[in-house]
């Protein structure tokens, strides 16, 4: 798995952050986990740009603090970056989510005011309401997008629970 993520970022890292004109179809699909039971896949949406996302340990059993690693160029300077997530199952909307990761007054993680352009690696907890996954198949968007409402990364993933 180790091996994997860092292949992975470095690909990531050195793959032209353009894939240029053509629209060549959508980026390809990754494992960011694969554990007893639970299975993580994900897909970038944002146009533009793949990135590298695993989750360390994933159970069904989401525990309150996870190891994820995370990299990507960025697109935009992130003095404040927001995640909305929107989560489905069979279909229908089930949850919405929005949360503030960093912000001028809060910043909570290492790379919060990094600039266009720079890479970031991050690789280290995440806190998150510790819940038991119940069995099933759930579709989730994600969006990371800065105080300008500019995308800074967007994923689809597919989270399948058995
Ligand atoms: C992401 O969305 C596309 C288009 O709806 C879908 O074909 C693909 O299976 C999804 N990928 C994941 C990992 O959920
Ligand atoms: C989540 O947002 C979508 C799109 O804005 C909306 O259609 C859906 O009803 C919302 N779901 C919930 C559970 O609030």
């Amino acid at each position: 798995m180790k091996g994997f993520t860092v292949a992975l970022l470095l690909w990531t890292l050195i793959s032209p952050s353009c894939r240029g004109g053509g629209g060549g179809g959508a980026w390809p699909t990754h494992m960011a986990c694969s554990d007893s039971g639970l299975e993580v896949l994900y897909q970038s949406c944002d146009p533009l740009q793949d990135f590298g996302f695993s989750i360390e340990k994933c159970s069904k059993e989401l525990k309150p603090k996870v190891n994820i690693r995370f990299g990507i160029i960025l697109r935009e300077d992130i003095k404040e970056l927001f995640l909305d997530l929107a989560l489905m199952a069979k279909g229908s909307s089930v949850l919405n989510f929005s949360y503030p990761i960093c912000e001028e007054a809060l910043p909570k993680f290492s790379f919060c005011g990094r600039r266009k352009g720079e890479q970031i690696y991050y690789a280290g907890p995440v806190n998150n309401p510790g819940i038991e996954i119940p069995q099933g198949e759930y579709q989730v968007l994600l969006e990371l997008y800065t105080e300008k409402r500019s995308t800074v990364a967007c994923a689809n993933a597919t989270i399948i629970c058995s």
